[in-house]
C-alpha cells in the first residue's frame, strides 16, 4: 500500500493545479486524469491489502447471545400476555465505545458530530455526548433532545441545507450558529432569521455507487459555487467551511477523495475569486461504515494530508450516523405464523414455506425499503435449543450443499402484501411457530423510522448489555 501511495501523492501534490483550472469565472475538472488512473491503482492496492479486510474489532458475540437467550427464557407465548412476545433488541453500549476508540485511532484530526436521524436512542445519544462526540441535527426536535442533556449549542451542526424558517428562529434562539446551505433562497432565510449562523457550502458528490443517494436532494454543483460565494458576500454573511456527504452506504471510496479535492477548491475559490475571509472548517459528512471503515478512512487521510495538511489552519468535522449504532444492535422476532403452499406453476411442483414474524418493514426492518438494506435472518431458537453460536444457520444461497435445505419466504405480521422481508432465504430446521429469529446489524435507519402501521406496536424493547464496559 504504501509504494503506491508515496507515488499517488507525490503525482498528486505535483499535479493539483493541472487538474482544477480556476480563473475568475469558470471551473474546469477534467475527469480520467492521471490523477484518477493512481487514485484507482490506490484502490486497488487497498483491496488487496490483508490488513483491510480485517474489522476493526470483534463484537460481543457471547453477552448478545446470552442476553438473547435469558428473554426468550421468560417468554411462554402459549399463555404470555398479548405482546410479551414482541421483537426487541439488544443493544451493546460497549460496542458503542469500541467504535468510537476505532475513529480516534483511525480518524484523529476528524471531530464526529453524529447523525442523530440514524438511531435517537437517549442513552445511546448521552453515551457519544460523554465521549465527547458532537452532533449534526436536522430539524428543531432533534435540536431540542441534544440540548436537553446539557450539551452546548457549539457542539451541534444543524446540517440541513433546506431549512424551515421558524426552526431557524429556534436555532437562533438557542444559539445553534452552525449550518449547512446549497442554495440562494436559503441564504435569504438565513440572512433574515440568523445572520450571525456560521455557514457551511454543501457541494455534490459523485454517490452514484452509495446505497442511499443524497445528492440528487442537496449540494450545489461545483460550476454554482460561484453564485453562492457572491451572495455570501453580498449578504455579508458568515461562511467558514464547505461540506459534503458521499452518501449513504457508500462503496468507491474514490469519491471521498474527490470531494475533499472539490472541498479545497472552494475554499480557494472563496478568498481567490470573492475575497472571503480563510475558510476554517471542512465538514466531511456521513456515509461510513464499520465493515469498510478501514478502506474509506485510509482513502479519506490519504485526501486530507494532501489537500488539508495538518497546521494548514483548517479545523476537519464528519456527520457519521450508521457507523456509530449499526453494529451495536441486534434484533430478535417472533414466528407467529406459517403457511405452506404448493405452488402447482412452478414445474417441480415446488412446497413453499411462507413464515410470518412479528417485526416487518412497517416496523423495525423499514430499512428494507427506506434504506436498501437487506437483513439478514439467523434462527436464534428452534426445538428447544438456542443456535446463536451456529453460523451456518441461514443462507441467502440456493446451492449451499444441502446445509440449509428449508428454502422460505418471510413476512411482517401486517397485512400488506409488501410487508416482505425476503423472498427467498434457505434455513438449516424446518422452523414452526414459536420459534425465535435474530438479526444483528440492525441499529442504523430502524427504530427511528418504525412505525405503528396496522396496529402494530413496533417500539421494541431494548435490552442493554456491557453498560459498565462502555464508560
Ligand atoms: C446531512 C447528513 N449527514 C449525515 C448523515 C449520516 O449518514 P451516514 O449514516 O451514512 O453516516 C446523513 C444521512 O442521511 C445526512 O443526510
Amino acid at each position: 500500500m504504501s509504494t503506491v501511495k508515496v507515488e499517488l501523492n507525490s503525482t498528486l501534490s505535483n499535479s493539483t493545479t493541472t487538474l482544477v483550472e480556476m480563473t475568475n469565472s469558470s471551473t474546469q475538472i477534467k475527469p480520467d486524469s492521471k490523477e484518477d488512473i493512481f487514485l484507482n491503482q490506490y484502490l486497488e492496492s487497498l483491496k488487496k491489502d490483508p490488513k483491510i479486510a480485517i474489522l476493526p474489532h470483534r463484537q460481543s458475540h457471547a453477552q448478545i447471545s446470552e442476553a438473547l437467550q435469558s428473554r426468550i427464557k421468560t417468554i411462554n407465548d402459549e399463555t404470555c400476555e398479548p405482546g410479551d412476545e414482541n421483537s426487541f433488541f439488544v443493544c451493546d453500549l460497549k460496542e458503542i465505545r469500541n467504535l468510537y476508540d476505532n475513529w480516534h485511532n483511525k480518524l484523529p484530526r476528524i471531530q464526529p458530530f453524529y447523525a442523530v436521524k440514524c438511531n435517537p436512542n437517549p442513552l445511546i445519544l448521552r453515551q457519544l455526548a460523554s465521549m465527547g462526540v458532537n452532533f449534526d441535527c436536522a430539524s428543531k426536535l432533534e435540536i431540542e433532545t441534544i440540548l436537553k442533556m446539557g450539551v452546548s449549542p457549539e457542539r451541534i451542526i444543524y446540517a440541513n441545507p433546506c431549512k424551515v424558517s421558524s426552526f431557524i428562529r429556534f436555532a437562533k434562539e438557542q444559539n445553534v450558529k452552525k449550518s449547512t446551505f446549497d442554495n440562494v433562497e436559503e441564504l435569504y432565510k438565513i440572512k433574515k432569521f440568523h445572520p450571525n449562523s456560521d455557514l457551511f457550502l454543501r457541494i455534490t458528490t459523485d454517490d452514484s455507487t452509495a446505497q442511499c443517494r443524497l445528492s440528487t436532494k442537496y449540494g450545489c454543483e461545483l460550476q454554482n459555487v460561484d453564485e453562492l460565494l457572491s451572495k455570501v458576500k453580498e449578504l455579508n454573511l458568515n461562511l467558514v467551511g464547505v461540506s459534503f456527504h458521499v452518501g449513504s452506504g457508500a462503496s468507491d471510496f474514490s469519491t471521498l477523495y474527490k470531494a475533499v479535492r472539490d472541498a479545497r477548491f472552494v475554499f480557494d475559490k472563496a478568498i481567490k475569486d470573492h475575497s472571503l475571509p480563510a475558510l476554517k472548517i471542512l465538514d466531511v459528512g456521513g456515509g461510513f461504515q464499520f465493515e469498510t471503515f478501514n478502506e474509506s478512512s485510509a482513502v479519506l487521510n490519504m485526501a486530507i494530508d494532501e489537500f488539508f495538511p495538518e497546521n494548514c489552519g483548517v479545523d476537519i468535522i464528519a456527520e457519521p450516523g450508521r457507523y456509530f449504532v449499526a453494529t451495536a444492535f441486534t434484533l430478535a422476532a417472533h414466528v407467529i405464523a406459517k403457511r405452506s403452499v404448493s405452488q402447482f406453476d412452478s414445474n417441480d411442483d415446488e412446497h413453499r414455506i411462507m413464515l410470518y414474524i412479528n417485526d416487518g418493514v412497517y416496523g423495525n426492518m423499514n430499512c428494507i425499503l427506506f434504506d436498501h438494506q437487506e437483513p439478514t435472518p439467523k434462527i436464534l431458537y428452534h426445538d428447544g435449543n438456542f443456535h446463536y453460536d451456529d453460523l451456518q444457520t441461514s443462507t441467502p444461497l440456493a446451492n449451499n450443499n444441502g446445509v440449509c435445505p428449508y428454502k422460505v419466504s418471510m413476512w411482517g405480521p401486517t397485512c400488506d402484501g409488501l410487508d416482505c422481508i425476503t423472498k427467498e432465504y434457505y434455513l438449516k430446521y424446518d422452523l414452526v411457530v414459536g420459534d425465535w429469529l435474530y438479526f444483528p446489524n440492525l441499529g442504523a435507519y430502524t427504530s427511528s423510522a418504525a412505525t405503528p402501521f396496522n396496529g402494530f406496536d413496533q417500539t421494541a424493547d431494548i435490552i442493554y448489555i456491557n453498560q459498565n464496559e462502555s464508560l
